[in-house]
């Protein structure tokens, strides 16, 4: 089933090399961050660069039932006339955060330490995803939080009327809950410290700092300390949004494993907290290059150059590597099938509870296109067939899951026969112009019926 409607069907198709150049939207995980933070902070925030999938329209759409003026002025431009700390109103209505973990997450954080109720839902996957390991936490500030059986939404949480600061260890490598406790700490007297063992996207350490937010971080043998002061005055901020490595990954993968493509992905965030992949990518031996590195918005970026590579090998990908590239699992998994040997994914159990249950929804694809591959709770293994090897001819059910349908749309592109996915409506989660960006570059999809 699609996110929004009926299911929409797709295949790819060899169809000859992807070249040209291609402009990826904005930061899915920035983007949350810039309007939830100018939706606490007084005044007017400008964002430019955002990404208009849906996951951030949910969170659009939240922000002005909390109390803040989002309003739309063009193409990726937006602004955001915050509340301020503290200045969150109670919504009127349920929040449906659509297909979103980090909206839904992230808001509850953002709102725990306020004296507001408000009750989160979401699609059919954001409804089967674990949210207590949010609401522990903000248990801890004094709120609480009543939702399904296993912390499941819907769920209501009741915002604490006189919060108290927290010391969390965060017991998953997760940003997201990172980040909803210090946005919790926002409003909390006094500091609040979150530890994490292994380092997760900075973005909204980076973010909170820029928008004035006193906040500083050790590095300590207990892991990545970090401090925040509570109740600062946010300054609204202009942001510009950089590009989504996670969205790049697709045009970058599709074109390694496309005989005789040359593609150029501009403008790409690369936080080396987000840039696992390409790191891992270059390892195993892709013609993958950083052109042009910059620095914009407070965050590096580069363009991506990204050639056919016949020569790629299977690796071992280092466990503590997972938090950088969490994200890049599926679509690293469809490359690994076009090359020579085995690569292995260990240390990768948080991607059982993303959009889908990622390893089994690629493990279950790749088998139906005609590939070996081994997984237990928290690993999988890929046996490359070598460039142009996979058999493919196959249906891959996407679960509802954005990443898993694009994987298996690149997979099509190189693979012998083509793979239909079931259902290609969640893309617009995070990135909606996907289909015709694709077949800029020369891509053949085909849509049911058509
Ligand atoms: C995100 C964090 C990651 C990632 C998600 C975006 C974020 O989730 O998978 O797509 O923006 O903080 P976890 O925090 O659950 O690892």
């Amino acid at each position: 089933m699609s996110a929004h409607g009926d299911p929409i069907p797709m295949t790819a198709r060899r169809a000859g090399a992807l070249t040209g150049a291609a402009e990826v939207p904005g930061d899915k995980s920035i983007s949350h961050r810039a309007l939830i933070l100018g939706a606490l902070s007084v005044g007017e925030t400008r964002i430019t660069g955002l990404l208009e999938g849906q996951d951030v329209l949910d969170t659009a759409r939240a922000m002005r039932a909390f109390g803040a003026e989002v309003a739309h002025l063009g193409p990726g431009e937006w602004v955001v006339n915050g509340v301020g700390v503290g200045g969150f109103a109670e919504p009127a209505d349920v929040i449906d955060c659509g297909n979103s973990g980090t909206g839904v997450r992230l808001i509850m954080g953002a709102m725990a330490t306020s004296p507001v109720t408000a009750t989160f839902t979401g699609d059919a996957s954001l409804r089967a995803r674990p949210m207590g390991r949010v609401t522990d936490p903000l248990a801890l500030f004094g709120a609480a939080a009543y939702g399904r059986a296993g912390g499941r939404l819907p769920m209501t949480v009741v915002g604490a009327a006189e919060p108290v600061p927290v010391r969390y260890v965060v017991p998953v490598p997760s940003a997201q809950v990172k980040s909803a406790v210090l946005l919790a700490g926002l409003n909390a007297p006094g500091e609040t410290v979150v530890i994490e063992r292994e380092a997760t996207r900075d973005h909204t350490e980076r973010m909170l700092t820029g928008f004035g937010a006193s906040l500083r971080v050790e590095q300590t043998g207990e892991g990545r300390v970090i401090v925040l002061t509570g109740q600062p005055e946010l300054r609204p901020q202009t942001i510009a949004v950089p590009r989504d490595p996670s969205s790049a990954a697709f045009p970058v993968c599709a074109a390694l494993i496309v005989e005789g493509s040359d593609v150029l992905v501009s403008g790409i965030g690369l936080n080396p907290t987000r840039a696992g992949l390409f790191t891992t990518l270059i390892e195993m031996g892709a013609d993958l290059s950083y052109e042009n590195p910059r620095e914009e918005g407070g965050e590096p970026v580069a363009d991506l150059r990204a050639r056919f590579s016949p020569d790629m090998k299977g690796i071992e990908v280092p466990a503590g590597r997972a938090p950088s590239m969490i994200d890049e699992y599926p679509v690293l998994a469809v490359v690994a099938a076009f090359a020579e040997g085995v690569t292995r994914m260990p240390g990768i159990q948080e991607l059982r509870v993303k959009e889908s249950d990622r390893i089994a929804a690629m493990a279950a694809g790749l088998r139906a296109c005609g590939a070996t591959v081994e997984e237990g709770e928290d690993w999988m293994a890929v046996i490359g067939m070598g460039p142009g090897g996979l058999p493919g001819g196959a249906t891959c059910a996407t679960h509802l899951d954005h990443r898993i349908a694009m994987s298996f749309l690149c997979a099509g592109m190189a693979a012998q026969r083509p793979v239909t996915i079931d259902d290609a409506g969640p893309i617009a989660t995070s990135f909606p112009v996907f289909e015709p960006l694709m077949e800029g570059l020369g891509a053949a999809f085909t849509r049911a019926g058509a």
